[in-house]
């Protein structure tokens, strides 16, 4: 059967209790905490960087999934790394030059390497990055624009994951933006695994209930 990673993003935690935040969703069954790392430039909003991440690392053992929204991912390789990130996944649209260099020093640290498209960028942009050599481990399919949590599912971009899972039958594939009880279900039979989930979670009345509906969804 299919593997699910539920990963709540943290940009809809609140900051100041990021610790205990963590700890609550960890409880109620989150497999992985999804990180929005932004910069100001690549995305017009600002967020967190590897200084948190390493605080967050010393009350959690947790996978930390980290989605670097920056326009220059490799300068945030050694720092992340050494803040304890778990995956580092990077934006295609910034990385044409450079992704092999990316993939060899992100998997160098220890991090697992993702590939994430904004949902203006075709996904034939990312098949080199998962049959290179030195392959990317996760491809996350943006299903909103980035840089804020609370927007609207674009399901367009279910023809991406479609795509992408015949193609790559074992792949993960990861979906951010806009995910919860009611689109779940479009998401999961395109063929998503990982799934990232913000207001939806932590908007929720029982955000532990959510968390196993949005997994019952992906493994049945
Ligand atoms: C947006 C971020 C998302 C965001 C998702 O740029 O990449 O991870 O937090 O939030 P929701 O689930 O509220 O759309
Ligand atoms: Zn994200």
């Amino acid at each position: 059967g299919v593997v699910a990673k539920i990963a709540p993003s943290m940009l809809s935690s609140d900051f100041a209790n990021l610790a205990s935040e963590a700890n609550q969703m960890l409880r109620l069954g989150a497999d992985w905490l999804h990180m929005d790392i932004m910069d100001g430039h690549f995305v017009p909003n600002l967020t967190i960087g590897a200084p948190v991440i390493e605080s967050l690392r010393k009350h959690t053992t947790a996978y930390l999934d980290c989605h670097l929204m920056v326009t220059n991912p490799l300068d945030y390789v050694d720092p992340m790394g050494k803040a304890g990130a778990s995956g580092f996944t990077f934006h295609v649209e910034v990385s044409k030059e450079n992704w092999q260099e990316l993939v060899q020093k992100i998997k160098a640290k220890g991090m697992r390497p993702g590939v994430a498209l904004k949902p203006g960028t075709p996904i034939e942009e990312v098949y080199p990055l998962i049959e290179g050599e030195n392959p990317v481990e996760m491809v996350l399919v943006m299903t909103v624009e980035p840089g804020f949590g609370g927007q609207k599912f674009m399901p367009e971009m279910m023809e991406k994951v479609r795509v992408l899972r015949k193609k790559y039958p074992s792949l993960d594939i990861e979906v951010d933006g806009g995910l919860g009880p009611s689109t779940i279900d479009v998401a999961a039979s395109a063929g998503a695994n990982c799934i990232v989930a913000g207001s939806s979670v932590f908007g929720a009345s029982e955000p532990g209930q959510v968390i196993s509906l949005l997994r019952k969804s992906v493994e049945e």
